[in-house]
């Protein structure tokens, strides 16, 4: 007898330490404390007991009461508190939990650095739709009719009228015919061409166009505005060099490179932006006099610069939205 209740005590104590809440501390309840359980049904046997033995095990039945319903009390009570088991507590040197938060996009981050650089210099900034009417995407910006550009395979029409804008230069437009004179803004946004994907190129970019127009602007004043730009974007030793291009909208047309030399690779000339001053035609078809005011333009290409600037080689990552390539921005 006083082995069994010797028993009873251990898995008592066994049961009580894996209870974690008050549900398996009722289970353990009704097994070991309630009228049909384990010490009762000890207690019952004590009538079956010799004379002298009676006093012993009564002794050690009421311990075993004792013992069993003070622990289950003890615990009751921790649980309520919303304590886990006897053993928790508050370990107030433990380092918090970190909240996983967003980050900006590295686009986000290379556009707001630009923004902020032309701000430094006097430019404010203006916004036009995505979706354009050949009108201002071609028409006002001096391409003639039968221009490659306005072609199928590089435009995506939605209507024979209306299409997604092949790059910045229509908002250069909006703003020349809402705004009177001197104009000096950049105009970010996204842009579409309907080409293969490749590493190199994607249905969707954005780019920045830039616009000044007062009496006076010179094509001295563009590159020195270009040169500090690519100065404080890529550094004050970047090498970079004009060479002449064509654009419709602009005479005369420049395109700006910079050296590029990747870590252990070949450096070379790469193309960043578009630019020159703006044709008179284009001045004509907004209304505003050729005769009196002069302006320059400027376009530039966000990923092509991000990517340099970042060392990235696949344009499509930008847009794939994998967490392990955002995290590292
Ligand atoms: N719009 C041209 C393009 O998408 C870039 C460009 C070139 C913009 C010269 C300009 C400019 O404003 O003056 O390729």
């Amino acid at each position: 007898m006083i082995d069994k209740i010797d028993e009873t005590r251990k898995s008592f104590d066994e049961n009580l330490s894996k209870v974690e809440n008050l549900t398996s501390l009722e289970d353990l309840r009704i097994k070991f404390l309630s009228r049909k359980g384990l010490v009762s049904q000890l207690f019952e046997s004590l009538k079956d007991v010799s004379k002298e033995e009676k006093p012993k095990v009564g002794q050690a039945l009421n311990q075993l009461k004792i013992h069993t319903q003070s622990k289950f009390d003890e615990l009751k009570e921790k649980l309520e508190k919303g304590q886990k088991s006897l053993d928790e507590f508050v370990d107030l040197t433990l380092p918090g939990r970190k909240r996983v938060i967003g980050s900006k996009h590295i686009i986000t981050q290379t556009l707001d650095e630009i923004k902020n650089i032309f701000k430094g210099l006097g430019f404010s900034i203006y916004e036009g739709p995505e979706l354009e009417s050949d009108y201002y995407n071609f028409e006002a910006l001096n391409f003639p009719p039968d221009h490659p550009a306005r072609d199928m395979q590089d435009t995506f029409f939605v209507t024979d009228k209306f299409l997604l804008r092949t790059h910045t230069s229509p908002v250069q437009i909006r703003l020349m015919k809402e705004k009177k004179p001197p104009l000096r803004a950049i105009m970010p946004g996204k842009v579409f061409r309907n080409e293969a994907i490749s590493a190199k190129s994607y249905c969707l970019f954005h780019q920045v166009e830039g616009l000044y127009v007062d009496t006076d602007v010179t094509f001295a004043e563009l590159k020195g505005t270009l040169v500090a730009f690519v100065k404080q974007f890529f550094g004050q030793d970047i090498k970079y060099r004009f060479r002449a291009s064509f654009f419709p909208f602009t005479e005369p047309s420049a395109e700006m490179d910079i050296w590029w030399e990747p870590k252990g690779k070949q450096g070379r000339w790469m193309e960043i932006l578009g630019c020159g001053m703006v044709d008179p035609n284009v001045l004509v078809n907004v209304g505003i006099d050729p005769e009196i005011y002069t302006g320059y333009a400027f376009g530039m290409g966000i990923e092509r610069t991000a990517m340099r600037k970042y060392g990235i080689d696949d344009i499509r990552i930008l847009f794939d939205n994998d967490k392990r390539f955002l995290t590292q921005f």
